[in-house]
């Protein structure tokens, strides 16, 4: 199966209690030959207008983070351990993101087999590195997961909420994690 194809069988995935409330399903966009997966969270209000991935306000900070970093965004597959916007922008519960991973995510990192996979933020971090992890121990730190390179990043949600650039501060760490991942990729 290509990846558009699972594209498009993920538009009709009635297979968990987050299809009721959306607008869209956010498969996920970029290049599918990309060295860099980005996975985020889930959709917000905004993803789930436009169905697209990091669209809104959180998204205009990540694309200034890879702009700055000299990462284009086009070079990038982005995409989110669950497809549909949960209710309030509440966190994915367990189940649902177990569920929708196993169906899309997990099948989208098969196709498109990036050797670097940066999670943003815990629950995308859960994902790859297991449910006790901490997203401020991890961070910054490479790890490795089926053959594939681990390097996950704050949320840029976490970084709107926590504006300081002071040393040490969250921003200031995800500049410093960025440039290492640019470094990698070179
Ligand atoms: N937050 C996420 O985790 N993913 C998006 O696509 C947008 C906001």
């Amino acid at each position: 199966m290509t990846l558009e194809e699972l594209a498009a069988k993920a538009q009709a995935c009635t297979a968990c209690r987050l299809a009721e409330g959306r607008h869209t399903v956010v498969f996920g966009e970029g290049d599918p030959d990309a060295q860099l997966m980005i996975v985020g969270e889930g959709p917000g209000a905004d993803e789930d207008a436009q169905g697209r991935p990091f669209v809104g306000k959180a998204g205009q900070l990540l694309n200034r983070i890879l702009e700055a970093a000299g990462i284009p965004r086009e070079s990038v597959y982005i995409a989110n351990i669950v497809k549909c916007r949960p209710p309030g922008n509440r966190n994915p519960l367990p189940d649902e993101a177990k569920i929708c991973t196993g169906l899309w995510l997990s099948k989208q990192i098969e196709l498109i087999r990036p050797q670097i996979i940066a999670p943003l933020g815990s629950v995308a971090a859960q994902y790859f590195l297991g449910e006790k992890i901490s997203i401020t121990k991890v961070r910054g730190n490479w790890y490795e997961w089926h053959g594939i390179k681990i390097f996950p990043m704050f949320h840029p949600a976490y970084l709107l909420r926590n504006p300081s650039r002071a040393p040490g501060s969250p921003k200031a760490l995800t500049w410093r994690d960025i440039q290492e991942l640019k470094k990698t990729l070179d």
